[in-house]
């Protein structure tokens, strides 16, 4: 599967940026009681180095959430596979996701976290494809613009492989 990847950003290139997010997320979130939420499973290399990037004190938890049947479409249908095992009410959530391509994930978990009283509720994204979108979020933090391709690597997969590509790259099927 790898032989048809193309780089497109490199291990160097994501590790310069999720250091300059980090520092941005440090004087964000300065003095606030936060909580890191990171969507599974795409999320975890990007999480793992945001997070050690960010110098503060903060909560991490985790939610799953299957909006792909598998391939390369979304269905626009998001399932709770896994629920935060921690409160957010009247704290500050931070919700990390590998990448913003229809929006209609990010849509439906925001819409389902801000139900749960936040005091603030913000969206940072390794890749954003704005070009795809089909509902409107708000993304404040984002590491890449990209077009629109497929993109594997840095925890985004095909069908569940390749997420354990150091690098991010364009799928050629
Ligand atoms: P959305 O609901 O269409 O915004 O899609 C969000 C989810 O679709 C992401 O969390 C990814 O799991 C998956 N996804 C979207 N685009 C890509 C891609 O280019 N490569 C791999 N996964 C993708
Ligand atoms: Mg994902």
């Amino acid at each position: 599967m790898r032989e048809r990847v193309t780089p497109l950003l490199s291990e160097a290139q994501i590790r310069t940026r999720v250091q300059e997010l980090g520092m941005q997320l440090s004087r964000e979130y300065a003095g606030k009681d936060l909580v890191v939420v990171g969507l599974l499973n795409g999320v975890f290399p990007f999480f793992a180095d945001l997070v050690r990037a960010m110098e503060l004190d903060f909560d991490v938890s985790f939610m799953q959430v299957a909006s792909y049947g598998g391939g390369m479409e979304s269905t626009g249908e998001v399932h709770i596979l896994k629920d935060l095992d921690r409160s957010i009410q009247g704290r500050h959530a931070l919700v990390v996701e590998d990448i913003v391509d229809t929006g209609l994930t990010l849509f439906k978990v925001s819409n389902l976290l801000k139900d749960r009283e936040p005091l603030s509720l913000k969206i940072c994204t390794l890749l954003d494809k704005p070009s795809r979108r089909k509902v409107e979020v708000p993304v404040d933090f984002i590491g890449f613009t990209i077009e629109d391709h497929f993109v594997v690597g840095y925890g985004l997969d095909l069908d569940g492989k390749l997420r354990n590509l150091p690098y991010v790259g364009v799928y050629q099927p």
